[in-house]
């Protein structure tokens, strides 16, 4: 497990973790043998890519455009279904030894009690769901579940009843007020949030002189993104008595360490692991330094500490 000491460990949102790093949903394959070497250092809990109801053949056209300070994806959740998962991927994934957040997204509010009631027929011990509400509602055509308070609230009680295990619900920043978005989700029982998804940006292909994806917006990460994220850890910790777990840019140990000291309980981390799989390790090493030069001995005594 972790080498890092037990001023680390920590409990989020009803998960114990070893670390307060966790890998963000999307990023690596759902094999743990096929990670890099070493990348599992630091980490604390690992994300499963987005499971829908149905397998999803993802996005036509292109899917990831590099800008010069992250990325803009467009996978449209690609997934082999929540069946696949739960008998073939569950068991691979949780070889990685580490607490498993299951991230959902859904269509309707059926499809995501039908894929609860597949993942609570599991075998294999899923530690939380994390309710991923960036997808878009086809009820309210099309328009993303996370951006509208009653949608919003449909879904998170929807999940809270179908689903008697620790729930998060991932936000999405293109919400008009984090804080009170974060503060509904608590209200309908979630016992987490994690703020946030990618931010809508857009890239155009200038020879063609067409947008780059086929849905013309694409979501954007990597280290772009991170002041946008912080500003919205720090909204949402003022807002609720719940854990908030940042995630959104985080590219360097001291980002994480930023997170932290705004609010966040825990930190995911996403795109930055494209460049650099050995981040987890590095943040984990930042902390541990700041603990001891501030003489504190848990990583819970950094949460909030720019707040006073
Ligand atoms: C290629 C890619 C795929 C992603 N897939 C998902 C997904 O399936 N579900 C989800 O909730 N977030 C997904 N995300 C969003 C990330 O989990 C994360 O919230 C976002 O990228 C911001 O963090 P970062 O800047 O550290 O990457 C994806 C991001 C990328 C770059």
């Amino acid at each position: 497990m972790s080498p890092f000491g037990t001023s680390l460990r920590t409990e989020v949102g009803g998960v114990d973790l070893d670390t307060p790093v966790i890998v963000a949903s999307g990023v690596w394959p759902m094999d743990p043998a096929l990670w890099p070497e070493g990348s599992l250092d630091g980490v604390g809990a690992v994300c499963s890519k987005g499971l829908t109801l149905k397998p999803r053949d993802g996005n036509p056209g292109c899917r990831i455009v590099e800008t010069y300070s992250g990325v803009l994806n467009s996978i449209g959740l690609q997934n082999s279904g929540v069946d696949h998962f739960v008998a073939q991927e569950l068991s691979a994934f949780s070889f990685a030894g580490r607490p498993i957040i299951v991230n959902i997204a859904f269509e309707t509010l059926d499809d995501l009690v039908e894929t609860v009631e597949v993942l609570k027929g599991s075998a294999l011990k899923i530690s939380a769901l994390e309710l991923n509400v960036s997808c878009p509602n086809v009820t309210r055509g099309g328009m993303t579940w996370g951006i509208h308070p009653e949608s919003l609230e449909s879904a998170v009680t929807a999940a809270r009843r179908a689903w008697n295990g620790i729930l998060w619900v991932k936000l999405s920043p293109q919400a008009p007020s984090v804080g009170e978005f974060a503060e509904l989700s608590q209200g309908c029982g979630a016992e987490a949030v994690v703020v946030g998804n990618t931010w809508l940006g857009m890239a155009i292909d200038n020879e063609r002189e067409r947008p780059f994806f086929e849905n013309v917006f694409a979501g954007l990460s990597g280290p772009a993104v991170f002041p946008l994220a912080l500003r919205a850890v720090w909204e949402a910790a003022g807002a609720v008595e719940i854990p908030v777990i940042g995630c959104g840019g985080i590219s360097r140990p001291q980002d994480a360490l930023s997170m932290i000291l705004a609010g966040a309980s825990a930190v995911e981390v996403g795109t930055a692991l494209f460049v650099d799989s050995r981040l987890p390790a590095s943040i984990c090493r930042e902390l541990e330094r700041h603990l001891r030069e501030k003489g504190l001995s848990s990583v819970g005594d950094l949460v909030g500490r720019a707040r006073r």
